[in-house]
């Protein structure tokens, strides 16, 4: 098997700016399309989002050199690898690029060809893209267990204006019910939330990722209210139906080595943070705290860790691991956090991604699949992926179509996996 054909497209990704599309034609005429997000608080140990820097369009933002360099460098060096051997194909991108964080030939167009060339030999071998991930990679999974919603549904921080300084308050599915019915609930504790915002005096805009993004709200602790009494409003119990998910992404409130709580008008030292935090998890139903502290507080991390462990609590990397082997093998070797956030763009190949989670498997870390917020496509790769590596949540927001098209294939995968 050959790729006969490689087409690479500047698209409009969610937030407005350009994002890359790569479709991929095989020699048996069979095609697979990807196209590729972009985060809004991208971490500083992520792959590169090449773009032009050329101010003259889309202010800098446009990706031309990406969609040149799958088309003049990328096809030429993978025509002649077997398309179905992943591994080697991914392997002979990063080796082209020769950098560590893909700034070379560009992380978005690496990802873009990873992803495209799977699907098209998914397809041409009749299987889900789920069931491909994990016969390719052998992952094990037995998708009897399913990943559950992770529903953002207030955001903050750098994805909104005038609001919280953390970054995202998610309601999250609580057990293994039905997807479905786990879906449904999520959104009509959403849905109560508008009426509970509303009568607080706030705005129902929305963000980033179509959760509201209510300005002129007082303190950072103020949506764990509203989200508690939104789970009640909808009939639902706290902590048991549905719970609280955090992440603070703190990295974008970090300054000169302590945190600026911009909208308390306060700024803590990492001891002093944590005690905050800890307040939290003594007064409300919540499961996961993640990127509370900066990409590279390490030690602070690993002192969290020891809070969370107290209460039960899951402690998420995201910016601190970057889905990067060799990051989450020191978060691992620190003892620094019990989960991590993945996202594809992050590692820039889909085997990364997947050696990624399978290292966190074999740590009995549970992988938390996400969306990002600067822009999102209507490509739900990150669902499959989620599916295929045995993820314990997908992390997306509630509404936009960018975003319930990931829903509704988590639901459709139910579907299927359920007869
Ligand atoms: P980002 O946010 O995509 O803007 O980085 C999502 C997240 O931090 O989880
Ligand atoms: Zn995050």
């Amino acid at each position: 098997m050959q790729i006969s054909s490689i087409s690479a497209n500047e698209i409009l990704a969610s937030g407005g700016y350009p994002t890359i599309e790569v479709i991929v034609t095989l020699d048996n005429g069979v095609r697979g399309r990807s196209s590729v997000p972009y985060g809004a608080s991208a971490g500083s140990h992520e792959a590169t989002v090449l773009v032009d820097g050329d101010e003259s369009r889309y202010n800098g933002k446009g990706v031309k050199q990406a969609v040149a360099n799958v088309v003049e460098k990328i096809f030429p060096l993978i025509k002649n690898i077997d398309p179905q051997d992943q591994r080697a194909l991914d392997q002979a991108m990063i080796d082209l690029d020769g950098t560590p964080n893909k700034a070379n030939l560009g992380g978005n167009a690496i990802l873009a060809v990873s992803l495209a060339v799977a699907k098209a030999v998914a397809k041409t071998q009749g299987k889900p893209f789920y069931e491909y991930i994990r016969d390719t990679y052998q992952t094990g999974v037995d998708f009897l267990v399913l990943p559950q919603p992770m529903v953002v549904v207030i955001e903050g921080g750098k994805h909104a204006d005038e609001t919280t300084d953390l970054q995202e308050y998610c309601i999250s599915a609580v057990g293994n019910g039905s997807v479905m019915e786990n879906v449904r609930k999520t959104m009509e504790a959403y849905h109560q939330l508008r009426k509970i915002l509303k009568k607080n005096g706030l705005s129902i805009n929305v963000g980033n990722e179509g959760a509201f993004a209510p300005n002129g709200i007082p303190n950072n602790e103020a949506p764990f209210e509203y989200i508690v009494q939104a789970i009640i409003q909808a009939g639902y119990k706290p902590g048991e139906d549905l719970a609280i998910a955090v992440d603070a992404a703190a990295s974008e409130f970090y300054q000169d080595g302590k945190y600026n709580l911009a909208v308390e008008k306060r700024i803590l030292n990492a001891a002093e943070l944590i005690a905050y935090y800890e307040g939290w998890l003594k007064k409300y139903p919540i499961v996961s705290y993640e990127d509370m502290l900066a990409e590279d507080d390490w030690e602070n991390w690993t002192k969290l860790n020891q809070v969370t462990k107290k209460y039960g609590v899951e402690h998420i990397g995201d910016d601190l691991t970057a889905t990067n082997m060799e990051r989450l093998q020191k978060a691992i070797d620190l003892d620094a956090m019990t989960a991590i956030l993945i996202k594809l763009n992050q590692a820039g190949t889909l085997t990364e991604t997947v050696d990624t989670c399978m290292l966190a498997r074999k740590n009995n870390m549970a992988t938390v699949t996400s969306h990002r917020g600067g822009g999102e496509t209507n490509d739900t790769s990150m669902v499959d992926l989620a599916v295929a590596v045995g993820s314990r949540f997908v992390k997306v927001g509630p509404t936009r179509g960018e975003r319930v098209c990931k829903y509704n294939r988590l639901m459709e995968i139910e579907r299927e996996t359920r007869g």
